[in-house]
């Protein structure tokens, strides 16, 4: 059995880079919806739907446990899916979030005046903001969703990146946040150049998913004893261009195959 990684899109894969560091042995496969890319605009229902399919996919494919490492995903579509979906499916199988594990990141440094941006849906959402109050009702937070930077990122818009950060984060910068919480799979990329550029604190996921997924694993030795550890690592999207392969290697800062899962039939 195998680990197997989701996201909207290809940002996912500098997670999959940071487990594969943290945990050489595991047997991962990454899936990539990116024939939907980006789920961020999209609606509950269209992602529900989208991120069902996938899921259904890895499972099919053997994946005992599975990291949402989208969190336009884990924000909309993770709770029912653990709720509805693995009771009547997969019992004994289990999908992660990336969520819980940043706010618990978060928590447990005691921040209590927290910036966030991530994308429409996320920020709209509101997750961050209730799940963090609801266990320190002090904790104040202020989101921006920048819709723009993942767009600039997927397609080599490094050089515009700044001019768009200084836009998005300059009502931030005012707030005296403690810490910002990069909520997108994409924006691990620009995790050092916000440290860099503004002299902020960041809480990037491929710093913490890696962790919490040891951790998990430590605790629960009935998922951890099935996955087998060859140490390989498989890459698939649903929709496959010249372009999603450059930035998959680009991601992944090393040359990945890509293969196509034909699991959107229907569109
Ligand atoms: N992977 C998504 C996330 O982490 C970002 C891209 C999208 O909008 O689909 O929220």
């Amino acid at each position: 059995m195998k680990l197997g990684v989701f996201d909207s899109g290809l940002g996912g894969i500098l997670i999959t880079r940071a487990i594969r560091e943290h945990i050489p042995d595991i047997d991962i496969l990454y899936l990539g919806d990116t024939l939907h890319v980006p789920y961020g605009n999209r609606s509950e229902k269209a992602i529900y739907t989208y991120a069902e399919r996938c899921i259904d996919y890895l499972f099919k494919q053997d994946c005992q446990l599975i990291v949402m490492a989208c969190n336009t995903a884990s924000a909309s579509a993770l709770r029912r899916l653990q709720q509805e979906y693995l009771p009547r499916h997969y019992p004994h199988r289990r999908i992660l979030g990336v969520i819980v594990p940043t706010i618990e990141y978060a928590l447990e440094r005691g921040y209590t005046n927290i910036g966030l941006i991530g994308t429409n849906y996320t920020v709209r959402s509101e997750v961050y903001r209730e799940e963090l109050r609801k266990i320190n009702p002090a904790i104040r937070i202020h989101q921006i969703n920048t819709p723009l930077l993942v767009p600039l990122i997927e397609n080599n818009g490094m050089k515009w990146v700044e001019d768009v950060l200084d836009d998005y984060l300059a009502p931030l910068l005012t707030k005296n946040i403690e810490t910002l919480i990069l909520s997108c799979t994409h924006y691990v990329c620009l995790k050092d150049l916000i440290r860099q550029r503004y002299g902020l604190h960041v809480i990037a996921q491929d710093e913490i998913i890696p962790l919490k997924l040891a951790e998990y694993l430590e605790r629960h030795p009935e998922i951890s004893t099935v996955l087998s550890r060859t140490g390989q690592t498989d890459f698939c999207v649903t929709d496959l261009t010249q372009n999603y392969l450059e930035s998959a290697s680009f991601f992944y800062q090393s040359p990945v195959q890509l293969t196509h899962a034909n699991i959107h039939a229907e569109g």
